[in-house]
């Protein structure tokens, strides 16, 4: 359990027990708030998804049907602190515009909603719907606080619930847990997929240190069939909301698996990260050879990331939430916490010698063409040249450059800044935000200067691409080769972008471009 749920945790039991365990519906959305003051509040995100208000922590149970992107999220409706877990829930048909919907399920007599998943049982094999009417099966974890305070090893068991309208509805199984926890203290995050091998479905479960993977045909009974990382990759916190699928490499017959893998604590600028294993799946057990740590984002804001189930063409289509627990309950918002990433698809391309999993964003973000700055931008060594452009807080900058060595500053007029460089000679990039502007709410935020080992970039020119929206970064190079994620709270809009040229004869940024992106809300 991180580091804050402990502390929250005795307090907001009561309040769970009274409100929640009934089931009860609690409003999404306060009937005092007017709808239209929603989404206008500092530091929201324009073209991101945050929930309209409360607490939000990591994305569940992401599954496309009928033409609708499901996005179900850890929800806590009461506050904007973590709280006994709802599955909140929004739906989208193009990956970038986004509609609030009623929140999905509700804590019960077994415990709160943890992360999970969600399968379309095209089938009906769970006997759940019909034929004709298929449902959606959400698996997820039930997290008994009632046993876990009296210090019991088995309060985390796994759930189902399914929906016969397309989510809009769900009804839990009446004969839940179908598991049950066999005495491991962490034991969750079920994350659930048709296995195309074996003809069953496939479960992935985390236990503390190691992934466990489980069959059903019905998904209502289930078995362990093999486990995985006792003693491989990053172990420096708790393993969670595992996630596993094939990817062709650069687009060939080459098959390889990833497994993506959430730890708390231990990523590699601090607090909670998302690393991976590239390996092979023979159906029932995961295998990798891959020596080193490797990470889907070098930034200390992209966690619990999982992909869709049943995307159209094939897409792995990749959420993570935009928060570390090492400070989530503590960003300085008032209405709302946190947001999700923007939807990334996720790819395997081999770079000189190695395959390396990409992630860039998937989304067509609709732009504010008249404000767009367009050109080439060609600097001698240690020249520096600025611009200004209102729209930063929401805003795309573009560029291509063959250089390895550049650096950008991001101002505003109270003199705070966010430094982007790419350090050639010590082959890193560099995201300092330890001025950027409220950073004392937590002490390791306002120190904090994240870094990215950039060693396998190929020769050439590379496409640097920044998505900016009021209080998040995200930063790809190399078309995702290279990213990282990282919010920021500055008390006033950026203004200038300084670009400078740090060592180079000829700095050259090519079809230089700065779009303002409209808001989705
Ligand atoms: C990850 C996580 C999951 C758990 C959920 C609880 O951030 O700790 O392991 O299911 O959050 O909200």
């Amino acid at each position: 359990m991180k580091k804050y749920h402990l502390r929250i945790f005795w307090f907001v039991l009561g309040l769970a027990l009274l409100s929640c365990k009934d089931g009860k519906k609690v409003a999404p959305i306060s009937s005092d708030r007017a709808v239209n003051d929603l989404y206008k509040e500092a530091y929201r995100p324009q073209f991101h998804f945050s929930p309209p208000e409360k607490w939000m922590n990591d994305p569940n149970g992401l599954v496309y049907n009928q033409g609708v992107y499901h996005l179900f999220y850890q929800y806590y409706p009461e506050d904007i602190v973590w709280g006994p877990m709802h599955w909140g829930h929004a739906v989208s048909k193009d990956m970038v515009k986004w509609k609030n919907k009623p929140v999905a399920l509700f804590p019960d007599e077994h415990g709160y909603i943890f992360s999970g998943s969600a399968v379309l049982d095209s089938n009906n094999s769970s006997g759940l719907g019909t034929k004709d009417n298929p449902p959606l099966v959400a698996i997820y974890t039930y997290h008994n606080a009632e046993t876990a305070e009296a210090g019991q090893d088995d309060f985390q068991t796994q759930g189902i619930a399914y929906s016969l309208d397309n989510g809009d509805s769900w009804v839990k199984y009446d004969k839940n847990p179908v598991i049950k926890n066999p005495g491991y203290r962490d034991f969750r995050d079920p994350k659930v997929f048709w296995n195309q091998k074996e003809n069953n479905w496939t479960m992935l479960l985390v236990a503390g240190d190691h992934l466990q993977i489980w069959q059903s045909t019905d998904l209502k009974a289930w078995i362990m069939v093999s486990k995985f990382g006792k003693e491989q990759g990053a172990h420096g916190g708790v393993w969670e909301c595992p996630d596993m699928f094939p990817l062709k490499v650069d687009g060939t017959d080459m098959e390889k698996w990833v497994l993506l893998i959430s730890i708390n604590p231990g990523a590699p600028n601090g607090g909670s990260g998302t690393q991976y294993f590239i390996g092979d799946f023979d159906g029932r057990t995961f295998t990798s050879d891959q020596k080193e740590d490797k990470w889907i984002d070098w930034g200390t804001d992209n966690y619990a990331g999982v992909t869709y189930n049943n995307g159209p063409n094939d897409d792995r289509i990749f959420i993570g939430w935009m928060s570390n627990w090492a400070y989530a309950q503590e960003t300085p918002t008032e209405k709302w916490r946190s947001a999700m990433t923007v939807p990334r698809k996720l790819a395997l391309r081999s770079v000189k010698d190695r395959v390396e999993l990409i992630n860039y964003p998937l989304g067509n973000f609709d732009k504010i063409p008249v404000l767009g700055i367009e050109e080439e931008i060609s600097l001698n060594e240690n020249s520096v040249k600025t611009l200004s452009f209102d729209h930063f807080n929401s805003s795309e900058v573009l560029f291509k450059t063959a250089s390895r060595s550049f650096n950008l500053e991001f101002q505003n007029g109270l003199g705070e800044n966010l430094n982007l460089v790419l350090d050639g000679p010590n082959q890193q990039f560099v995201l300092d935000r330890s001025r950027s502007g409220k950073t004392s709410f937590d002490q390791d935020f306002a120190k904090n200067v994240q870094t990215m080992p950039i060693t396998n970039l190929p020769k050439g020119e590379y496409e640097v691409r920044i998505l900016m929206d009021w209080s998040s970064v995200e930063v790809f190079i190399n078309n995702g080769q290279y990213v990282m994620t990282a919010q920021i709270f500055p008390n006033e809009f950026y203004k200038n972008l300084v670009i400078s040229n740090p060592r180079d004869a000829v700095l050259e940024l090519n079809g230089f471009a700065i779009n303002g992106i409209k808001s989705i809300w």
